[in-house]
């Protein structure tokens, strides 16, 4: 017999509330059941880093990042100076996740409300082809994640510089020689030392990867101190001479010459060719909030904004006050809707008509109408939603940082070079670590990248397209256009479950965003067909899952995030996951 579905049984608390102007009710005064989380203390500590001030905040993996973007806020520069410095830094402390070699996207708003979606994605090769990861008619996904026809054109300083020029303050050179001068001195290397530990059969193969993370073929440990003296002077030239040294100078040329020696496609071409495009924001409504997030090539903009939009069908604050298991189980239901459009609909925007209609609300409600409370219900294909041929988005291993200042200033920033030490090449001269991100794109129909994710023609190879990206940077603004909270983080798909959870548990729940951060996370992507959840979750949650028919399987860390939440009294206060060891700071 078939249950009530939760749209039946919620009826009530939605009749008479539209979207957007949900009413807070009076029960929503009565505290919400603690939450209990099991052995947290062995898989990561169960406090973020988090500090809050009246000047400024940051938030960002590495120590040493946030502590370049603090001393740049305090020689006056804004929340766009400290992102681009902290950005650089991160290059030379923590290469396996993000650098000049990778791509991002940036999400800045400006005092006076104005939101830039600033794109560095990655592009392919005017040589790339569909089929260029097939041999014999067969997927061959390792060339697609190391070597040297991995790597897409980097966006990396064709982003920041373009930040940096028209929203920043500070000179460019400045934003730099911080990174330089760690990149020259060296830095102990603490968990670096475990990533390349762990990646050290692939990074051997390739001998400039090899000479400088594993020199003499030794395994460093945590305090192994990493000098890297090539990227010291690349960041040096980029300070002095700007974006040109990279795309049309000598960088360029030493990484085309590099790659094609070992078998690659990019070109000096591909480089002066590259630039970084300014998009559209994607704002939807939640709770009367303005949920701003990344339009494509992100796919996770529009997916925190159909799972929101679904959600909004259910009041998770009283659902989690009758029973806290049904709000990891309706965030498993839409993340499985959303991730199943996904595979289907989304591409490049530029290239492939995705549809606006994805984040309807109507559509939306209609995909969410057979959530039911007590099982979970299977995910057949995509949705098929309103004016699919007619209305389209578009003109025609990562880390996720954000700052604020006190002016109004406000960045949210997911960079990476795609899995740990990207490709894992470094270009000789250069230092730069060389992204992976061709393999985010669909290298077949339905044939799994290295994060499970399966795509279709939407989202497959074409020259000077750009791959389907996770990243989802979110600025989350109230009724008044004043920001409330900002969310990222890594992590590959579960960046996108990961920002969905943290915006609800701050809107919803009302927590505040460094519990946001550290709570236990679930995640679902629709193929395969299972429930991630993260091992420290409490074990009646998980009973509970299974009993609603999920598949769970317990996990380690699912994702990094980082966030900022304005407390309302002017205080800012920045969260860094406690997943990784980051460091929140403020004034
Ligand atoms: O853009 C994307 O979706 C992926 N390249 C992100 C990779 C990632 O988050 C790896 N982090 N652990």
């Amino acid at each position: 017999m078939l249950r009530r579905s939760f749209l039946q049984q919620t009826t009530a608390a939605v009749v008479g509330t539209t979207l957007g102007s949900f009413a807070t009710p009076s029960w929503a005064k009565r505290p919400l059941p603690a939450e209990r989380h099991g052995r947290a203390h062995r898989l990561f500590p169960s406090d973020a880093s988090a500090a809050s001030g009246s000047k400024f905040a940051v938030a960002t993996v590495h120590e040493l990042a946030s502590r370049t973007a603090l001393d740049i806020f305090r020689a006056g520069g804004n929340a766009v100076d400290a992102a681009v410095a902290a950005s650089c830094m991160l290059s030379v402390v923590d290469g396996h996740n993000s650098g000049i070699g990778g791509g991002c996207f940036a999400l800045v708003r400006a005092p006076d409300g104005q939101i830039t979606a600033i794109d560095g994605r990655e592009q392919a090769g005017a040589a790339a082809t569909p089929d260029m990861f097939l041999r014999d008619g067969q997927p061959q996904p390792k060339w697609s994640q190391t070597g040297p026809l991995a790597v897409g054109v980097p966006g990396q300083i064709a982003a920041l510089q373009r930040m940096s020029k028209q929203l920043g303050r500070l000179p460019w050179r400045d934003l730099l020689l911080p990174a330089a001068e760690v990149a020259d001195r060296g830095f102990l290397m603490g968990r670096l030392a475990k990533v390349v530990a762990a990646n050290a059969g692939e990074l051997s193969q390739f001998p400039e990867s090899q000479r400088i993370l594993l020199p003499g073929g030794k395994v460093p440990t945590a305090k192994t101190l990493l000098r890297q003296p090539e990227l010291a002077e690349t960041l040096r030239q980029i300070a002095e001479q700007g974006g040109e040294y990279f795309y049309r100078g000598p960088i360029a040329q030493q990484i085309a010459t590099h790659l094609q020696a070992a078998g690659g496609i990019l070109t000096t071409d591909d480089f002066a060719g590259y630039e970084a495009k300014l998009r559209t924001p994607l704002t939807t409504q939640y709770r009367g909030h303005r949920v701003v997030g990344f339009p494509p090539p992100s796919s996770g903009g529009i997916h925190v904004a159909q799972m929101l939009g679904m959600l909004e069908l259910f009041d998770l604050r009283q659902v989690f006050q009758r029973d806290p298991a049904s709000v990891y189980h309706l965030w498993l239901e839409v993340m499985q809707r959303a991730m199943a459009d996904r595979a289907h609909w989304l591409g490049d925007a530029d290239y492939t008509q995705v549809p606006r209609g994805l984040v309807d609300p109507g559509y939306l409600f209609q995909l969410a109408a057979d959530i039911q409370y007590g099982q979970t219900r299977p995910v057949n294909g995509h949705g098929l939603p309103p004016e699919a041929e007619s209305q389209f988005f578009g003109d025609k291993h990562t880390t996720h940082l954000t700052t604020a200042d006190h002016e109004g200033w406000v960045v949210a920033m997911t960079q990476t070079v795609n899995t740990s030490f990207g490709s894992k090449m470094i270009a000789p001269g250069t230092g730069i670590v060389l992204n992976n991100e061709m393999d985010d794109f669909s290298i077949a129909p339905g044939v799994a990248n290295a994060f499970g994710l399966i795509g279709a023609q939407a989202n497959a190879i074409a020259p000077g397209k750009r791959p389907l990206s996770s990243m989802s940077p979110t600025i989350v603004l109230n009724a008044d256009n004043q920001p409330v909270l900002t969310c990222g983080a890594a992590g590959g798909p579960r960046i996108i479950t990961t920002t969905l959870q943290a915006i609800c548990r701050v809107v919803d729940l009302g927590q505040p965003i460094d519990q946001a951060i550290a709570a236990p996370r679930v995640h679902q992507q629709w193929r395969p067909a299972e429930a991630l959840i993260e091992s420290n979750l409490d074990e009646t949650i998980k009973s509970s899952l299974e009993q609603r028919g999920h598949q769970v399987r317990a996990t380690g860390s699912l994702a990094v995030a980082q966030g900022l939440q304005w407390l309302g009294d002017g205080q800012l206060l920045a969260a860094a996951d406690p997943r990784a060891s980051g460091t929140a700071l403020a004034e």
